[in-house]
């Protein structure tokens, strides 16, 4: 059977077309000079369809196929490296030449080929803990993938301790003890209300298992962690049996519900958890969390409503008050729903965060991009010590996907270093690497590797030091 998207409502021809294809670009094209003082692995992961999923598919269709770029930095030069993960998923349906998989997380919309087929996509996030790079999905356990060739390992079950049946793709590595917090929700099964949480040591072996009862199935796709607590917030976007009987994709917006925010102490058991609740909340992803005496406080990405702008906001959990209420008030009024930070300070005081930003008052080639309108035009860090928001604007064609923090080598300052993200570029139909000095935002980038071709909008990414991979391999 022939692979064919046209006239599918997720691939309108153009920029994110699928790519279906893996590449190597030895020594990158580089306009402007990369620091010598990078040295590591830049990574980042993207959906692509490598057959044509179902037309009532929940946009933009996370439901695609994990395809990692690897961008290797040394000695002030870049190599590429983009590979498909060889998941079951993909294998099965490449042996099959068509698409076997239904809508977003309906297994009753799968083929009846694939009932017993792990139904992992890889295709959100990845780490590396434990000397094991994983790429994740949420709703099912991870690839292990080698960190230098890309070449899929396999599915992995930390040593078979890892009990649930899903792991979330946003687990929270602790830079003071080196551990890993990971969970799971709907852990027994789809549909079941079961979040199971992992303290996972920095060899990689699960030290600590607590499993919790969700006060509704909504989705749990991040959390934070402070160093007393791990934050687990429920968000209003829901499910049922009957929606999946339906055909549907799994979830759906119900603005009626509360936000619910599960806070459980790092050494405590299931009966330790307390729950927060406010009004539904949109949000996703979490910047950070951090111990302030008695409260808790949480920085992240919110809107209102589905569809109303995002902005950064803090959420405050005070564990002395018997009120089961959490506050919240504006940090940022950066309007992106990706932001990052140095990683170094996660879960503790932090001061800069970094985020993605659309200026529409920025010059933009309407003529040049085919009447594109909204684009993420800007990284924006701001400062909670109250300093004033750099700016970087990436051109008037391209637009920015998820930015990642490289620390400058040899330095512990919050902050010091770069600030990487892919572009798409709209009137070259092709992606960049752009690089920016974090503390010289408005001067622009230091350097852009340029690709030879066009990669599609990503979902997240994440550096790893040449030191790191090193250290941790070493460790293992
Ligand atoms: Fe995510």
């Amino acid at each position: 059977m022939a692979v064919d998207f046209r006239g599918h409502p997720l691939f309108p021809r153009g920029f994110n077309s699928p790519t279906r294809f893996e590449a190597d670009v030895y020594d990158c094209e580089v306009w402007g000079e990369i620091p010598s003082d990078i040295e590591g692995t830049f990574y980042r992961l993207q959906c692509d369809f490598a057959y044509r999923p179902p037309e009532n598919e929940w946009l933009p269709g996370f439901n695609g196929d994990g395809h990692v770029s690897a961008f290797r930095f040394a000695n002030g030069s870049v190599d590429y490296k983009g590979r498909y993960v060889k998941t079951d998923r993909l294998m099965a349906e490449r042996r099959h030449r068509r698409r076997l998989w239904g809508v977003y997380r309906n297994y009753l919309t799968d083929d009846p080929l694939v009932a017993n087929v792990h139904r992992g996509a890889a295709n959100t996030h990845l780490y590396w803990h434990g000397g094991k790079l994983l790429v994740l999905k949420e709703d099912a356990l991870p690839y292990s993938i080698d960190p230098v060739t890309l070449e899929t390992y396999g599915s992995w079950d930390f040593h078979g301790k890892w009990t649930a049946t899903s792991m979330s793709a946003h687990p929270k590595i602790d830079p003071v003890t080196g551990e890993m917090i990971a969970y799971g929700y709907q852990a027994r099964g789809d549909l079941s209300d079961d979040i199971a949480v992992y303290t996972v040591n920095p060899a990689g072996h699960i030290t600590n298992e607590v499993w919790l009862k969700s006060p509704y199935l909504g989705i749990i796709h991040d959390i934070a962690i402070t160093q007393k607590y791990i934050v687990i917030p429920v968000i209003a976007r829901t499910t049922s049996l009957e929606r999946l009987q339906s055909g549907e994709p799994m979830w759906v917006w119900d603005g009626s519900l509360p936000t619910m925010v599960g806070v459980l102490p790092r050494d405590g058991d299931a009966s330790d958890v307390r729950w927060f609740q406010g009004p539904a909340r949109n949000t996703l992803h979490f910047l950070n969390a951090m111990d302030a005496g008695n409260r808790i406080l949480m920085d992240l990405p919110v809107s209102d409503e589905e569809r109303s702008p995002s902005q950064i906001k803090r959420w405050t959990f005070d564990m002395n008050s018997r009120n089961d209420r959490f506050g919240e008030e504006a940090v940022s009024t950066a309007n992106g729903v990706l932001a990052r930070m140095d990683d170094r300070y996660l879960s503790l005081p932090y001061r800069y965060g970094f985020v993605g930003n659309s200026d529409p008052s920025l010059p933009f080639d309407e003529a040049r991009v085919g009447g594109r309108r909204r684009v993420t035009n800007t990284y924006q860090r701001y400062d909670l010590m109250g300093g004033p928001t750099s700016t970087f604007f990436v051109g008037d064609t391209q637009s920015l996907q998820e930015s990642g923090f490289v620390p400058r080598k040899g330095s512990t300052e919050e902050g010091d270093g770069y600030v990487m993200g892919v572009a798409s570029n709209y009137a070259e139909m092709a992606s960049e690497l752009h690089i920016v000095d974090a503390n010289r935002m408005e001067e622009g980038a230091v350097a852009v590797v340029k690709l030879p071709f066009r990669l599609r909008s990503g979902t997240h990414v994440n550096w790893f030091s040449a030191a790191e991979l090193a250290e941790q391999e070493a460790s293992a």
